[in-house]
Order: C-alpha cells, then sequence, then structure tokens
C-alpha cells in the first residue's frame, strides 16, 4: 500500500470523494456502486485491512456483498456482531476494541479495531451497512465515520 516508509497513508477524503463521484457518475445500480466504493476506500488508507458491504437481504438478516480483504462470513443476522447492531440501531457503530464489543465477530483474527455504518437509499430505507476492519487499535475517529458516511449518503442516495 502506498505511504512513507515510516507513515501511514491516511484518506485524503477530498480526493476520495471526488474519485468515487467522477467513477459513479450517472450509476444507480446497487451492486456496480457497492464494487466501486469498496475498492476505493479500501485503498485509500492503510488502515483499512477489510473494507465491504453487508446487504439487507430480508428482514433481520444481512448477507456478504462486494469487498475487498480476506474472505468475510457470509450471513450475519441483525441480532449479532457489531454489523448486526448497526443494522439493528440504524447507528454507526465506532469500536476501538473488537474483543470489548459482545458479540463481536471474528472474520479475521487481526482484526483490533472497526467501524460500521448505515447505508440509505433515497428514500430512507435501510439497504446496507458498510464494514471497515483493521488491524489497528482505535484506528477510527469521529471524522472518518462523518466522512465516510457524507460519501455513502451521496452515492446511495440516488441508488435503485
Ligand atoms: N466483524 C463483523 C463481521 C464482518 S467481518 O469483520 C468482515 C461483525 O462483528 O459484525
Amino acid at each position: 500500500m502506498a505511504g512513507t516508509e515510516n507513515s501511514l497513508q491516511i484518506t485524503d477524503y477530498r480526493g476520495l470523494r471526488a474519485r468515487v463521484q467522477a467513477l459513479t457518475e450517472g450509476e444507480t445500480d446497487q451492486v456496480a456502486l457497492m464494487a466501486t466504493v469498496a475498492c476505493e476506500v479500501h485503498c485509500s488508507d492503510d488502515r483499512f485491512d477489510w473494507t465491504g458491504f453487508y446487504r439487507v437481504v430480508a428482514p433481520g438478516l444481512l448477507k456478504i456483498g462486494p469487498y475487498q480483504g480476506g474472505h468475510g462470513c457470509l450471513v450475519i443476522p441483525f441480532e449479532k456482531g457489531v454489523c448486526g447492531a448497526c443494522a439493528r440501531t440504524g447507528e454507526v457503530q465506532l469500536v476501538p476494541d473488537v474483543d470489548a464489543f459482545p458479540g463481536h465477530i471474528a472474520c479475521a483474527s487481526s482484526t483490533r479495531s472497526e467501524l460500521v455504518l448505515p447505508v440509505r437509499d433515497g428514500q430512507g430505507n435501510l439497504i446496507a451497512v458498510f464494514d471497515i476492519d483493521s488491524d489497528l487499535p482505535d484506528a477510527f475517529s469521529e471524522a472518518d465515520a462523518s466522512e465516510i458516511s457524507a460519501m455513502l449518503a451521496s452515492v446511495f442516495g440516488r441508488a435503485t
């Protein structure tokens, strides 16, 4: 991953927003949008070790969508995990220490912190959650949550 020898590449959110906007201009297909967002977000930041979507496929049920990184579990009920908590509450889950989160689902034993955000369509319906895992402890900030939430709203608010 790009970055000087002793420093992490941290997301330039203005550049990320511009790239995602340009790449997704005029597109409304959710899978195409998810694949593009997962790719661009994942490649933008050395902190991000797994980046992807879990889609709402039935009431109370999430199923994996486009992602970058090692394999992720395929199905997550709303009652389980950080993703389920996000889907159940509709609230951002900013987890500095996954071992301290009751019911965390460890798709990789290396994960130390996690950020999960709700994804809504233009009518405000929850269509997915966006999950970012890091092998670094306490890797995510409120600014990350705010910037990525705004980008998700701009992309998926037009999705069909
Ligand atoms: N950690 C998530 C599960 C998804 S894997 O991290 C890709 C959770 O607890 O819901």
